[in-house]
């Protein structure tokens, strides 16, 4: 067992891209790297630390799940690594923030965001992220054109081959059509074209697929991942799902507070997983096994719950079972095997020693 010091990570060598079995530990060369990354938002009202600490790595090709309830920092940390926390109002730093090499945090900030080379962003709702005057045609052809100069027809062609690539094959009118005259499944796929064209080396998905309906979101969740996977583009994926992440991903990254609180691989998700608010959520994910009509467990949440502790005490201990007065001190990282790391002061203790106390009291939220 290792153990980490609180708010740092332990760097292992690794395949290029993992596998998705057993806990590949952190790459030896990350295409992302990010150590001690900080968001803080102020206001009159005051600030909130939505970001408190968030490190991690990322290997070429790989697809990592950011999990986590609502307020949790997620987008904070997807917008703060894309460059779009450019606002007066938000301090974003971090001891390293790299992307294939370069630093993304220079010395002087910029006052709009300015796009990285090979780094893509897509959210949740397409209709707010796709440009409502200009035509898709217009706004794949900007993407297409900024890498350089390309003819017309050039364009063209590649624009339709895109939009066949997505499943869109009534290619003339959907080129020729503003985001506001197609179907919501059909913006979505023109804004995952948008995002690809360009074969990034790295795209950041923040939720792309809760505004679609079931049937829908796997559709687009399954092109998205054919399409990564066909380009050999790494994924960093935000989703409150973390079946997604057993599905789809090779690790997931589960943050609480503002932190991460247990890194795991997503073999290792459903019988290693150690932390209580990881354990809580796959508690709480319905199966049909058994098929009877059971109450599924809560996790509950007191007031002021999932704030980041301005001690740096752990932030979930308001509502863990376990927690007891040392959890008001900043927990260790630990690392059972490598490449599985835990932010909790009792990572290595069995349930069964915890007198018997259910991980996470039950019930509904307050
Ligand atoms: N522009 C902003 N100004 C002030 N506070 C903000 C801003 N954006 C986010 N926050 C705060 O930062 C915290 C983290 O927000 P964030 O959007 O990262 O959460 P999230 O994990 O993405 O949640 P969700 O799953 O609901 O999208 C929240 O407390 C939120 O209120
Ligand atoms: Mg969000």
């Amino acid at each position: 067992m290792t153990t980490v010091t609180a708010g740092n990570k332990v760097s292992t060598p690794a395949p290029a891209a993992s596998t998705g079995s057993g806990d590949g530990p952190g790459p030896a060369t990350p295409l992302l790297s990010v150590t001690d990354l900080r968001v803080r938002f102020s206001s009159r009202r005051g600030q909130v630390d939505a970001v408190d600490g968030v490190s991690f790595d990322l290997a070429p090709g790989e697809r990592v799940a950011l999990i986590g309830e609502s307020g949790s920092g997620k987008s904070a940390t997807c917008l703060a690594i894309a460059g779009f926390l450019t606002q007066p109002t938000v301090t974003v730093s971090a001891a390293r923030l790299d992307f294939a090499g370069d630093a993304l945090l220079g010395r002087r900030r910029p006052r709009v965001p300015v796009p990285t080379p090979g780094l893509t962003m897509v959210f949740q709702d397409a209709m707010t992220s796709l440009d409502p005057v200009w035509t898709v045609g217009s706004q794949l052809a900007a993407v297409l054109t900024a890498g350089g100069r390309r003819d017309r027809a050039e364009v063209r062609a590649l624009a339709t081959e895109w939009l066949v690539r997505v499943g869109l094959h009534d290619t003339r009118r959907v080129l020729g059509s503003r985001p506001y005259e197609l179907s919501g499944g059909m913006r979505q796929r023109v804004m995952l074209a948008l995002a690809l064209c360009g074969r990034p080396r790295l795209l950041i998905a923040d939720e792309p697929t809760s505004a679609l309906d079931a049937s829908l979101a796997r559709d687009a969740m399954e092109l998205l991942l054919e399409l990564t996977q066909e380009l050999g583009t790494a994924l960093l994926i935000v989703s409150h799902d973390i079946k997604l992440s057993q599905e789809y991903c090779d690790r997931s990254l589960v943050m609480y507070g503002g932190r991460i609180v247990e890194e795991i691989s997503a073999g290792g998700l459903a019988e290693r997983a150690r932390h209580p608010y990881t354990t809580g959520l796959l508690r709480s994910v319905p199966t049909l096994a058994g098929a009877r009509l059971e109450e599924l467990p809560t996790i509950a949440a007191p007031a002021g719950a999932g704030q980041a502790d301005p001690e740096g005490g752990c932030s979930f201990r308001p509502r863990c079972a376990r927690a007891g007065e040392r959890c008001a001190t900043p927990p260790p990282v630990t690392e059972p095997v490598p490449g599985h790391r835990v932010r909790c002061w009792y990572a290595d203790v069995p349930e069964t020693e915890l007198g018997g106390l259910p991980v996470l009291s039950a019930g509904r939220p307050a």
